[in-house]
């Protein structure tokens, strides 16, 4: 039996007589909800906006009564199941669109009563309400009368399942790899999605390339990022970036190696605990959005960006909803990395009290603190200050690195990594002049400037040198000299304070 299955039948039988239940597949909770029915030898009455009531129940199951009279709405309807003359569960769909705060005041204020009404006379009875929703949408006046439980996209062992089942349903098994391995990475690269959006996949990468092998993996990854794109606030990041890739900041990528091995079975085995999430901020430029892409591959997680600030470009109501369904997915996905770039700028104004913006970004903490899958939440910002403070709050991240500009090595690694990124043989450089040359400079910059003299050489047909390079830096006022006076604000002096440095502290320019 599976978690979901467990929660419902203790719920039942402790009389908790109105469930929500949350799901993104109506069709599969109906299909457990009728084998419990089936099994507790109950009635499964239904009742939707199309087919009103309907007798749900299983071959060899308890029938349903008729019903007694007509039950086109939801109050009738809840009429009928209080004067129901036996158990059952009754389950209803399609609920948000006869209740919700947008209804005129008597009429809403008479259907959250009649739900009140009901669960006192349901209270003696064993007669159980199952509503089912993509998200709890009731309004906040019945969230106390109503039990709620999410029921999860399925993990590892039930999309096996479902893949096993979906190709003996068939006739597909001579395209299933036999190769374990292999059928670990296809049931990996459908994690996140519904059980019918896996099996819709299965069934593309089949018509595809004909198989469901190690070269159907791309397909379905494919198929799974678009799926995963529908929510507008997440995007399945692509990633090539490694430790390799950046330069400096060596205390972080230390931080970075060392919590690799914490996702072991082995750490685990010994009460090690994996981080749950992680505080990247400092200089525009300094390289911390490569750090967070960089987590992910040390990690060999998929890495998921969360556009925190289109949460709040949305109506009240639907950003909260597509806020949990993000935060879904990613457990879904789990083990991964949630990246919340920038993310000061999704939750400015949380402090000032918007009814919304706190609501989510209350709701957004609570998830992280008890979030129980390995979603390892990495945020980057570069105005620290105007987040909440009951985001930096100690605790709330395992760790907050200060990311400073880069000191001399750091910025001969810089300069040397950049060169082979962009084509060029850092031997053709006179690489001390450029580390003296860039002082007070940011990665992007030196990025920016290799880039630049490039084009600037190509244009006169030769090749670039060092002075081309210098002439582009001498150009451009750096960024630092503007982020100073941030930097000297006393609050941001404070969470430095309170933060670890990325670099070793000797040695900064
Ligand atoms: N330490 C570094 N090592 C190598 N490259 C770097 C480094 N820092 C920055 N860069 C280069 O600059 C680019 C931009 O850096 P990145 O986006 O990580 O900066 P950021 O700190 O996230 O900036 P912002 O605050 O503006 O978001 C990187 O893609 C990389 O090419
Ligand atoms: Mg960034």
């Amino acid at each position: 039996m599976n978690e979901t299955i467990t929660k419902i039948v203790n719920a039942i039988r402790a009389r908790d007589s109105l469930i929500f239940i949350e799901t993104q597949e109506e069709d599969e909770a109906i299909r457990e909800l009728q084998a419990i029915a089936h099994s507790m030898e109950v009635s499964l009455i239904g009742w939707d906006a199309v087919d009103h009531y309907k007798d749900l129940g299983i071959k060899g199951g308890r029938k349903a009564m008729q019903q007694s009279g007509q039950v086109s709405s939801l109050a009738s309807m809840l009429n009928e199941i209080s004067n129901y003359p036996s158990d059952a569960i009754f389950v209803l769909r399609d609920v948000n669109h006869f209740i919700h705060e947008r209804m005129p005041p008597p009429e809403l204020a008479s259907t959250i009563r009649n739900f009140k009404i009901l669960k006192q006379k349901l209270r003696s009875t064993g007669k159980t309400v199952i509503i089912l929703g993509t998200n709890y949408n009731l309004p906040h006046e019945l969230e106390d009368d109503f039990l709620l439980i999410n029921r999860p996209r399925p993990n590892k062992d039930q999309l096996k399942q479902i893949l096993l089942s979906f190709v003996a349903a068939q006739h597909w098994e001579d395209c299933l790899s036999t190769d374990e391995r292999i059928r670990d990475l296809i049931i990996d690269a459908a994690l996140g999605l519904t059980a019918d959006q896996a099996r819709s996949s299965f069934a593309k990468a089949v018509i595809d390339s004909g198989s469901l092998d190690e070269n159907a993996i791309p397909f379905l990854l494919d198929q799974k990022k678009q799926i995963i794109q529908r929510n507008d606030l997440l995007e399945y990041y692509d990633n090539d970036i490694t430790t390799d890739s950046i330069g400096g900041l060596d205390i972080l990528k230390d931080w970075l190696n060392k919590r690799k091995l914490t996702f072991s079975a082995e750490a685990r085995a010994l009460g090690i605990l994996e981080p749950k999430g992680l505080m990247i901020f400092g200089v525009p430029g300094s390289g911390k959005s490569l750090t967070a892409k960089a987590a992910a591959a040390i990690w060999q997680m998929p890495l998921l960006r969360f556009d925190i600030g289109r949460v709040f470009g949305q109506f009240v109501g639907q950003s909260e909803n597509n806020m949990r369904d993000a935060l879904s997915i990613a457990e879904a996905i789990s083990p991964c990395v949630l990246w919340i770039d920038e993310i000061e700028k999704g939750f400015a104004g949380a402090g000032g009290g918007h009814e919304t913006t706190v609501r989510v970004l209350g709701s957004f903490l609570t998830w992280m603190q008890e979030k129980k899958s390995t979603v390892i939440v990495i945020a980057t910002a570069n105005d620290i200050t105007k987040l909440p403070d009951e985001f930096i709050r100690k605790g709330r991240f395992d760790e907050m690195f200060f990311v400073s500009i880069p000191n001399n090595a750091e910025r001969r690694e810089i300069i040397n990594i950049q060169m082979l990124k962009h084509k060029l043989d850092p031997q053709d450089f006179d690489i001390e002049r450029l580390v003296q040359d860039t002082s007070n400079r940011t990665g992007a910059e030196i990025e920016q400037a290799i880039m630049d003299a490039k084009i600037n050489a190509f244009y006169e047909n030769r090749k670039p040198t060092t002075n081309d390079i210098y002439n582009v830096i001498a150009s451009v006022t750096p960024i630092y000299s503007s982020f100073q006076q941030k930097l000297n604000d006393p609050a941001y002096q404070n969470i430095i304070r309170s933060a670890k440095p990325a670099s070793p502290e000797e040695d900064k320019c």
